[in-house]
């Protein structure tokens, strides 16, 4: 049988290490309406994800790094919140900007984020970290600009039609020892159909 196609094939540049290894510099590359077809909808349960990264806390201000097209950004918004996010490309900032408009969207990476310490009681990554090339240091980043939670979902790490190639994805292990080293007081791994919720409290 064919293997399904790679759903975030287009974001990778750099060949594929066993074990969410060193090759992780391959930002997406594709377009802002691919990060919205319907069936990376019903992966992401972005409708499941919202409330569980609010759960348990007063939030009213939102951080979605790595936000592509906006997609989360949008959906905190829809929930009255003031939304923020970032990016390393800008056309899909601008994609973000057309889809949120009251939002507030830079470019910069996610392992410099130009913020000051404690703006946002919730930090989000969504689909990102598998992506970034410094997991350590993205985390001390958001940690250091949240107030109170990050919240990270992940692909999980196993084989799956739907996921991208095992080498690409983050072993829970390396997520949740690069959160305990970044300082996190609470580390919770959330199972979801699909993708994997990290829930980081400050
Ligand atoms: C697969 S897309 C997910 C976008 C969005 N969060 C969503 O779920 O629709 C990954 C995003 O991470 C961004 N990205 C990759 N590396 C990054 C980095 N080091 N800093 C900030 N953003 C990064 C890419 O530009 C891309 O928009």
């Amino acid at each position: 049988m064919a293997k399904a196609e790679d759903p975030e094939a287009e974001s990778i540049r750099a060949p594929a290490q066993a074990g969410g290894g060193a090759a992780q510099d391959r930002p997406y590359a594709g377009t802002a309406a691919r990060l919205r077809r319907p069936e990376r909808l019903v992966w992401l349960e972005i409708d499941r994800v919202v409330p569980l990264c609010l759960e348990g806390l007063d939030v009213a201000t939102v951080l979605d790094v790595g936000t592509g097209g906006g997609l989360f950004a949008e959906a905190f918004a829809a929930r009255g919140l003031t939304v923020a996010g970032c990016d390393v490309n800008e056309e899909l900032l601008e994609a973000a900007r057309a889809a949120v408009p009251q939002a507030a969207f830079l470019a910069c990476t996610a392992e410099e984020l130009p913020y000051d310490d404690s703006s946002f009681d919730l930090v989000f990554l969504g689909g990102v970290l598998h992506e970034i090339h410094d997991v350590d240091r993205s985390l001390v980043q958001a940690r250091r600009v949240a107030r109170a939670r990050v919240a990270v979902e992940e692909w999980p790490y196993r084989e799956d039609p739907h996921a991208p190639p095992l080498g690409h994805q983050l072993p829970p292990e390396r997520v949740e020892e690069a959160a305990h080293r970044a300082g996190f007081r609470k580390v919770e791994r959330l199972e979801l159909k699909y993708m994997v919720l990290y829930r980081l409290d400050v």
